[in-house]
C-alpha cells in the first residue's frame, strides 16, 4: 500500500476540497456519500469550513470512527464537537447522522452501532459496511481512532466496532476496528501538527508497530493530508 502524501500550507481548504470532491463522486455514483468523521482537535476547523461547502447533506450519511464514553453534550464528546462545527451549521438532517451512544455501556454501544452499520451494509449488498471516505487523526503515540498501541481492539479481525479499554487514559472508548477501516473506498489521515512528523515518517516507512501503520484500505486508497500547523 503506497499512500498518497499531500503536504499543504492550506490544510483546511485542501481538506474541504478533498471531502467535497469525494462527496460529489459518491453521490453521483451511488446516490449516497458515506463519510466517517474523526475526533480530536485537528478536524474542528475543517468541519467548520465544510459546513459552508455546497454539499447535498441530505445525501450524506455521517458515521463516527470512535467516541469517548461520555454523554453527547459532554465537552469530551466527538459527536458534540462535530455537531457544533458541522452538523448544526450545515443543517445535516438528524436521520443522516449515526451517533455512537457514548452514554451507554461501552459494549452495548458498540454492538448497537455494529447493528446500525450492518443494516445499511445489507441495503448495499456489502459483507461489511464500506465508507466512501473515512477520516482519521493520529495521536502522538501513533494511535488512530481509538486503536491505541497495545490495546485489544487493535487485534480484532472479525468485528467492525468494539469497546476498547485504554490503560493510558484509564477509560473505555468505542472504536472502529481495522477490518472496518480497511473496508473503506478511501481513508484520509488529517494531521496538522509538525511535531507529529517523526512518527509520520516512521509510519510511512512502514517499519513500526504504530496502529496508524496498520491502516491499509484494500482495494481502497490511502491519503495523508499533512498541514504545516497553521
Ligand atoms: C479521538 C480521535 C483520535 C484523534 C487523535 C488526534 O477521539 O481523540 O479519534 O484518534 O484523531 O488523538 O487528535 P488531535 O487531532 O487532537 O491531535
Amino acid at each position: 500500500m503506497t499512500p498518497e502524501v499531500i503536504r499543504t500550507s492550506s490544510f483546511v481548504a485542501d481538506a474541504v476540497k478533498l471531502i467535497a470532491a469525494e462527496a460529489q463522486a459518491a453521490i453521483t455514483a451511488r446516490g449516497l456519500f458515506r463519510l466517517s468523521l474523526c475526533g480530536g482537535n485537528t478536524p474542528r476547523p475543517v468541519y467548520a469550513a465544510l459546513s459552508e461547502a455546497p454539499i447535498l447533506w441530505s445525501k450524506v450519511l455521517i458515521t463516527f470512527g470512535d467516541e469517548r464514553c461520555v454523554p453527547p453534550d459532554d465537552a469530551q464528546s466527538n459527536y458534540r464537537m462535530a455537531r457544533e462545527a458541522l452538523l448544526d451549521p450545515a443543517l445535516v438532517p438528524a436521520s443522516n447522522v449515526l451517533r455512537m451512544r457514548g452514554e451507554l455501556d461501552p459494549e452495548e454501544a458498540a454492538r448497537e452501532y455494529e447493528q446500525r452499520l450492518a443494516e445499511v451494509a445489507s441495503e448495499f449488498g456489502e459483507p461489511r459496511f464500506a465508507h466512501d471516505l473515512l477520516l482519521l487523526g493520529m495521536g502522538d503515540d501513533g494511535h488512530t481512532a481509538s486503536l491505541f498501541p497495545g490495546t485489544p481492539a487493535l487485534e480484532e479481525t472479525r468485528r467492525n466496532v468494539v469497546a476498547n479499554f485504554v490503560p493510558k487514559l484509564n477509560a473505555h472508548r468505542i472504536t472502529f476496528t481495522l477490518p472496518l477501516i480497511n473496508a473503506a473506498r478511501r481513508v484520509c489521515f488529517l494531521v496538522n501538527d509538525p511535531k507529529k512528523e517523526p512518527i509520520i515518517t516512521e509510519v510511512l516507512r512502514g517499519d513500526t508497530e504504530y496502529p496508524a501503520e496498520r491502516v491499509a484500505p484494500a482495494p481502497g486508497t490511502l491519503t495523508w493530508l499533512l498541514g504545516d500547523g497553521k
